[in-house]
């Protein structure tokens, strides 16, 4: 099948309709572009689990705070339109600001509080308000049946499944785990902000990750020497700036202080390396 770009709501619509029409599983894979091989995996897995895929690409600017880096992200539409080809996508919805906000960016939102306040939403105030109100703009034009993102964005992911159970929204959310680099590094569309020695320095978030992981497995059960871990590992490092290290529920983002088996808990970290801020995160109980 041909792949199909589009730009307007009505299209995206009829070509939606299309696909129903001749039985196809509609799945959906939101990005911001700038595809590298972390959304391609996301696009795999919408394949197998809808058969039919669309992909929406729109650097959604209520996402962004003031001083952050709308102006700069990568706008990358010709290699991502050849690489969604060559990933099989049918589908890609690559809206302009005005399509995606007729009224503009302040008419309508969406919030999802207390687990958009916290790490993320508190380092990036209106971050996650953003994202739930593109996202729900999305499920609204496209009406997927499921819908696929990123385990990197681990809080993202958490915040967009209680808006769906919230809202009653008839799509399943899908979690794709973290692509890495084979050194560890998570696969981001802001690494290539990276200068070399950054890049090399950036790998100590995995690396940490790693450690409060080991730890658990050998039998450690306070969130607090965890946290610990993570703290000393990322601060030994030359420009990397932390900005928080957390162990939490796995479910609630709630702040844990012990380890324990019947509480799935997951370690997230958020550091500057140089002027690129970068996330990460792993569970500690699987
Ligand atoms: O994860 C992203 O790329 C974005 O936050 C998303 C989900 C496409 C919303 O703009």
């Amino acid at each position: 099948m041909r792949l199909e770009v589009v730009e307007s709501v009505a299209d995206v619509r009829r070509a939606v309709a299309e696909a129903r029409a001749g039985g196809r599983v509609v799945g959906l894979v939101p990005t911001m572009g700038a595809l590298h091989a972390g959304h391609i995996r996301l696009i795999e897995r919408c394949r197998d689990e809808a058969g039919w895929v669309a992909v929406s690409i729109f650097v959604n600017p209520t996402q962004f705070g003031p001083n952050e880096d709308l102006t700069r992200y990568p706008r990358t539409l010709d290699d991502d339109l050849a690489r969604c080809r060559d990933a099989g996508v049918d589908l890609v919805w690559a809206p302009t600001p005005s399509t995606v906000y007729p009224s503009g960016p302040n008419s309508t939102w969406v919030e999802v509080p207390v687990l958009s306040d916290i790490l993320e939403g508190a380092s990036r105030p209106g971050h996650f308000r953003g994202v739930a109100t593109v996202v729900l703009k999305l499920f609204e034009v496209v009406r997927p049946d499921l819908a696929v993102f990123g385990q990197k964005d681990y809080q993202q992911q958490l915040v967009i499944r209680r808006m769906v159970a919230d809202l009653h929204i008839p799509v399943r959310i899908v979690t794709e785990p973290t692509v890495r680099e084979p050194d560890g590094l998570a696969l981001s569309s802001r690494n290539r902000y990276l200068s070399p020695d950054e890049r090399g320095s950036a790998t100590i978030l995995h690396g940490a990750l790693a450690r409060a992981r080991d730890a658990v497995r050998g039998g450690e059960t306070s969130a607090n020497r965890v946290r610990q871990i993570l703290r000393n590992t990322i601060e030994s490092t030359g420009s990397v700036r932390l900005d928080y290290a957390e162990v939490a529920d796995a479910d609630t983002l709630e702040s844990l202080e012990r380890l324990d088996p019947h509480t799935r808990a997951v370690a997230l970290v958020a550091a500057r390396v140089g002027s690129t801020r970068l996330i990460d995160n792993l569970s500690l109980t699987d």
